[in-house]
């Protein structure tokens, strides 16, 4: 898919995965490259302990089953008592691996998604479920972003991995690749498990901030969990509205 980023804005993006409605966020809020502020002032109270509630129950899901990696990093984030605020998590990841957080509607567009991750800028929606979505939501909200996102952008080797796969989606969106390259994100940053000496660890944002989903994915025998392959990987598709049927484990973040 080739999009145009003029012509796109105040336009809710195409997405690959198979799910059952429009993506929501107002684009009518976002500027050229789909970035917004963040409309820290309009959280409600409810939004916060929506938020608060939300951290609190993965926290302490994580031993386990979240890999050493995320949970060294995920402190990071600061006071969870409230939704926080992207520039100070900025002013503290610019330090550390040179990467900026910035706002944006929803889901965008590949086209605009790579260029941001290319120049170290991770998008993160502002917006937050509703208190009746607390368990699943199928959109990305602050919280996926924030806590499953940005916790490994502050490790060295994740963050450059992230620059790279933004550069290298560039090049694939002028080969109209990208719905390969969105398997491979897929699979890897939302979905991605990794083996460890002490066992299958998760280390994929959809995973890990999701309240069920992160046991179900090491311990439940339903799911296939397949060796990393990247030709394997690529011919499967995924749903964006369920619990995954495969996942894919990488034996190291170098691999
Ligand atoms: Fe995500």
């Amino acid at each position: 898919m080739k999009t145009d980023k003029a012509l796109n804005q105040g336009v809710a993006p195409v997405t690959y995965g198979e799910g059952s409605r429009p993506p929501r966020g107002d684009y009518s809020r976002a500027s050229a490259d789909y970035s917004c502020e963040q409309a820290w002032a309009d959280y409600t109270d409810a939004d916060h302990d929506t938020y608060r509630r939300l951290y609190a129950r993965q926290l302490q899901q994580l031993p386990g089953l979240a890999c050493d990696e995320f949970i060294a990093a995920v402190q990071q984030l600061g006071e969870p008592a409230q939704i926080p605020r992207f520039d100070a998590i900025s002013e503290r990841l610019i330090r550390i691996t040179g990467w900026q957080i910035v706002g944006v509607p929803g889901l965008i567009p590949e086209e605009a998604f790579f260029a941001l991750l290319a120049a170290r800028k991770f998008p993160v929606t502002d917006w937050i479920r509703k208190p009746e979505e607390f368990d699943y939501v199928v959109e990305p909200d602050v919280f996926h972003d924030l806590f499953g996102h940005v916790p490994l952008l502050f490790n060295p080797v994740f963050a450059d991995y992230m620059q790279a796969y933004g550069a290298g989606g560039l090049k694939a969106s002028r080969l109209d690749a990208c719905e390969l390259l969105a398997r491979l994100y897929w699979y890897t940053v939302e979905f991605g498990l990794i083996d460890t000496p002490a066992g299958l660890r998760a280390y994929g944002a959809g995973i890990l901030s999701s309240g069920g989903e992160l046991r179900h994915s090491i311990t439940s025998s339903q799911p296939k969990r397949i060796a990393f392959d990247l030709k394997r990987l690529m011919r499967t598709r995924y749903k964006i509205d369920s619990y995954q049927a495969s996942y894919f484990v990488i034996r190291s973040f170098d691999e």
